[in-house]
């Protein structure tokens, strides 16, 4: 084996790849499970984790903390060495009750996207749990970085740079994903890298980088281990495997989607989405849907106003009902669904193949 294992802090995931954090219900235990017991870092979506509880309608703030540790151990039992982390949007209304519920459960690792996580290390601290923003810019980088080091003392365990390619919200504007003049991934990793790197000297220790969208073969895995990442995050691709937490029509759906189905969508999250186009998405552009019921998920919706919502949305799809499907912009070459371990070991044999080509 000729790769290096991803290395954060005491931690050391032998595949350098991370299973991204898919909500809702993409990501359970069911699949970050099988991702850490294959020898990657599996991650749980904590967003609106307790949909399928009894009493998530009436009780929605203790269903997901209830639904968050139980999945959080019965991944736990899938893979028992495995390194196992929770993704939580900091736009979440949830987002510390849940935070600090992962942190009890001892997970190894909080990957927050959806807003600057600038509170972060208060809830890690005295615990063995790592932190890993998202990003999508090295000014982002270099905010947080600087707001940990002069309030906390600390350094982030890990940057994700997710670039515009990938599935689900995006950082970037619309118009500039629309014109296609967002930054490449390559340049955002080495953008990133550049932030980080005063803290790196300040601290004395390597700051890893994950880069994630669109990430898709083994190739694009050598090619940003070559870029100097430490690693990759890929969401998308776990989609398609038996694994994968979402109901078969969601799953088959990527299967048979084609490069024209992917678009941009407007998010009540104020981020655009990256998703497969349907019936929910041609009812969206033609008109807002209005609301049910509100589960006051997140800081910025206004219930009066937004588009959708996009907790029935995303619940819908999961159970495999009209509903918002994201996608990464890769998500038509996906041809079948197949076990996360061949998946894994395609990818790092891929990946090997095209690194020794190079020495
Ligand atoms: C169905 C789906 C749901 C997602 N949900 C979340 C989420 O809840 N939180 C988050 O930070 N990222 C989310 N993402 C982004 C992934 O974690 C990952 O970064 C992204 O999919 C990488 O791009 P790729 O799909 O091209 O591999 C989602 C992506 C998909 C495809």
């Amino acid at each position: 084996m000729t790769i290096k294992g991803l290395q954060i802090g005491d931690k050391i995931s032998r595949i350098p790849i991370i299973q991204g954090g898919m909500g809702v219900g993409v990501s359970l235990s069911g699949l970050a499970g099988a991702v850490a017991k294959a020898g990657g870092i599996g991650v749980i979506s904590g967003v609106q984790i307790g949909f399928r509880e009894e009493d998530f309608l009436k009780n929605t703030l203790e269903a997901n903390k209830r639904a968050l540790v139980k999945e959080i151990r019965k991944a736990r039992e899938i893979a028992k060495d495995g390194i196992l982390g929770v993704n939580l949007l900091a736009a979440m209304t949830n987002y510390k009750e849940l935070l600090v519920t992962a942190v009890k459960e001892k997970i190894d690792l909080i990957i927050t996207g959806a807003g600057l996580p600038l509170e972060l290390p208060a809830f890690v601290k005295g615990t063995q749990t790592k932190i890993a923003p998202i990003v999508s810019s090295g000014k982002a980088a270099k905010l947080i970085s600087k707001v940990y080091d002069k309030k906390f003392g600390v350094t982030a365990d890990l940057f994700i740079v997710e670039g515009p390619k990938a599935g689900g919200h995006l950082g970037f504007k619309e118009n500039i994903l629309e014109e296609g003049s967002a930054p490449s991934l390559d340049e955002l990793l080495l953008e990133v890298k550049e932030a980080v790197k005063p803290f790196e000297e300040k601290y004395n220790r390597e700051i890893p980088i994950v880069v994630a969208g669109g990430i898709f073969s083994g190739k694009d895995l050598a090619h940003y281990l070559k870029l100097g990442a430490q690693g990759v995050q890929m969401g998308t691709r776990f989609v398609a495997t038996d694994e994968c937490d979402a109901n078969l029509v969601f799953k088959q759906s990527y299967v048979e989607s084609k490069k024209e189905d992917m678009i941009l969508i407007k998010s009540p999250v104020g981020m655009p989405g990256r998703a497969i186009s349907n019936s929910f998405t041609d009812k969206i552009m033609k008109g807002r849907i209005p609301i049910k019921r509100c589960y006051n998920c997140l800081i910025p919706c206004d219930p009066r106003t937004t588009p959708y919502c996009i907790s029935d949305a995303l619940m819908d799809s999961a159970d495999g009902e009209e509903g918002l499907i994201f996608a990464g912009e890769n998500a038509h070459l996906i041809k079948g669904i197949v076990p996360v371990k061949d998946l894994i070991a395609e990818l790092m044999d891929e990946a090997e193949m095209n690194l020794v080509d190079k020495i």
